[in-house]
């Protein structure tokens, strides 16, 4: 039987919905807006679409947002400044910096730059360490997307073996720790899988949950997923395409047609996790802002 298709645009027009609802009641109650600023640094097209739709969702959930663009020559104290500003700045409750930056600016100075009570994107070392060991923290959006995706679907991870493919600082390593937490909504049993795997089809073969966030096109084939897994796709890779008006497509890091036939849920690309990335920024602002008035 073909996969139940996880439909990440319903499930994260939901949460936007209830940030929206809640957003209303922060400014009837307390005459708080919830407020995002975004740096953009450069103008690689990708990020800009990214910054573009997140700041559409703000709009739509009644926060205020703004954006602030820089040459991709622009220098590291310049951006260290805007983020210090921004810090100290009480109608900013969320402070985003598009990733990636430019070669000559230390993207960890950055982050270290960023008030942990406004580090939205959950990147800080002191949000990371904070997960790690179960504390309340911001947590990064894109996994912290997975997790309500699962959840909101009927998908419990307790006791499941979870196989991430990926050890990046945004998706791999901080689901893998979301997923290890003994808490409800988690509880897996965890293996973070990556490039210098040997044989990753006999790790991913493995996976009640196969998460793929590996950045290459179709890397996960229906040979490497046992019959009935769950199957998350983390990637948006762009592929040449004659037939569209751009030239190209997006697809996952997963053989979607393939694979939908073995798994019990997968996720499309797109429609899939990357919804689900800017509702929890708007649920991470929503956050940031209600701790200003407790
Ligand atoms: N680049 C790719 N994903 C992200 C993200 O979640 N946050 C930021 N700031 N940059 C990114």
């Amino acid at each position: 039987m073909p996969a139940t298709i996880i439909d990440g645009a319903a499930i994260a027009a939901t949460i936007k919905d209830e940030v929206r609802r809640d957003t209303a009641l922060l400014k009837e109650r307390h005459d708080v807006t919830p407020g995002l600023a975004f740096l953009l640094v450069g103008d690689n097209p990708a990020s800009r679409s990214y910054v573009r739709s997140k700041g559409r969702a703000c709009e739509y959930v009644g926060f205020h947002s703004h954006t602030v663009e820089r040459p991709a020559d622009c220098s590291e104290a310049d951006v260290l400044e805007q983020i210090d500003a921004w810090n100290t700045d009480p109608d900013i409750h969320g402070i985003l910096v598009q990733l990636p930056l430019p070669d000559h600016i230390d993207e960890n100075k950055v982050i270290n730059a960023i008030s942990p009570r406004k580090d939205v994107d959950g990147f800080h070392p002191i949000s990371v360490g904070r997960l790690v060991i179960g504390q309340e923290t911001f947590r990064p959006c894109t996994p912290a997307g997975i997790q309500e995706l699962l959840l909101r679907s009927g998908i419990d991870p307790s006791g499941k073996h979870v196989v991430v493919v990926g050890r990046s600082n945004i998706v791999g390593k901080p689901i893998a720790n979301i997923l290890l937490q003994k808490a409800p909504g988690a509880n897996a049993i965890v293996t973070v899988a990556h490039t210098a795997a040997a044989d990753l089809a006999s790790l991913t073969r493995q996976a009640d949950i196969l998460i793929a966030a590996i950045g290459r096109p179709r890397a996960i084939t229906a040979d490497m997923v046992k019959q009935g897994a769950v199957v998350i796709d983390v990637g948006i890779n762009q592929v040449p395409d004659a037939s569209t008006e751009k030239g190209y497509r997006l697809v996952g890091d997963v053989d979607f047609d393939a694979v939908k036939e073995k798994a019990s849920a997968i996720t499309p690309v797109p429609r899939g996790v990357g919804p689900m990335t800017i509702a929890m920024l708007m649920q991470n602002t929503l956050h940031a802002a209600q701790r200003t008035v407790r």
